[in-house]
C-alpha cells in the first residue's frame, strides 16, 4: 500500500495530542522505574520511528541508563508488514550482562519486536523488557506476549507524527495522527 497526498490537501487527522503524550510519557517513567528492578538500564531504542519517544522516555526514567540504538528496516515504504526485518545499523556497546529496556515506536504483527528480542536475548544481557508507545489492536488480542509497557491503544490504521513515518514524511507532527484508509492507495 503506497502512502498518496502529501503536500496535496491530504493531512493525517490528529488521535492524540501533544499534552497527552507528554502525561503518558511521564506516567510510562515512573512506571518502569517502579516495576523494574533497581540497577542501571541500557535502554535501546529502535530506529527511526523510536526516536522522539525515546528522547522524552529517559527523561523520565529516573535513575542511571545509558542509551543505544538499532537501526532496523521493515517496512520500506509501504504501510503493509513485509515480515522482513533487516538491521542496518548495531548497537556501539555490548549488553552482556546489561538489564535492557528496548524501546518501540508501535507494534503491529509483532514480528519485528520478535526478532528483535531475539536477538537482543542472543547476545546474554541480564534481562529484556519492551516498551512500545502503540500497540495496535491486533497484536493486543494476541495476548500482547512481548510487551511490557504500552503507552496507547493504537486504532487500526496508519499511525504518523511524535517520529513515526509513512514514507519518510510525518515524523516531525508533535501529536500522533492516523492516515485513514481513503487517504493512501493499494
Ligand atoms: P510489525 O512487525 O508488523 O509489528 O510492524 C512493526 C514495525 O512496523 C514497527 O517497527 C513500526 O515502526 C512499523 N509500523 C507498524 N505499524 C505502523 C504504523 O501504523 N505507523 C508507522 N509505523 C508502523
Ligand atoms: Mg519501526
Amino acid at each position: 500500500m503506497a502512502v498518496v497526498g502529501h503536500g496535496v490537501g491530504v493531512f493525517p487527522r490528529e488521535i492524540i495530542p501533544a499534552a497527552a503524550i507528554a502525561r503518558r510519557v511521564a506516567e510510562l517513567g515512573s512506571e518502569i522505574d517502579t516495576r523494574l528492578p533497581p540497577g542501571p538500564l541500557t535502554v535501546v531504542g529502535v530506529l527511526r520511528g523510536a526516536f522522539m519517544f525515546m528522547a522524552d522516555l529517559v527523561r523520565a526514567i529516573p535513575r542511571e541508563l545509558t542509551c543505544d540504538f538499532l537501526g532496523v528496516r521493515s517496512y520500506g515504504d509501504a504501510t503493509v508488514s513485509s515480515g522482513v526485518v533487516e538491521i542496518t545499523s548495531d548497537l556501539a556497546a555490548p549488553i552482556a550482562g546489561r538489564r535492557v529496556l528496548l524501546v518501540e515506536d508501535i507494534v503491529d504483527t509483532g514480528l519485528t519486536l520478535k526478532y528483535l528480542v531475539d536477538v537482543l536475548q542472543a547476545r546474554g544481557p541480564a534481562a529484556v523488557h519492551v516498551c512500545a508507545l502503540m500497540a495496535k489492536p491486533s497484536y493486543k488480542a494476541s495476548g500482547g506476549p512481548l510487551l511490557d509497557f504500552v503507552g496507547f491503544d493504537a486504532p487500526d490504521a496508519f499511525v504518523v507524527g511524535y517520529g513515526m513515518d509513512a514514507a519518510q514524511v510525518y515524523r516531525n507532527l508533535p501529536y500522533l495522527a492516523a492516515l485513514d484508509p481513503a487517504e493512501t492507495k493499494v
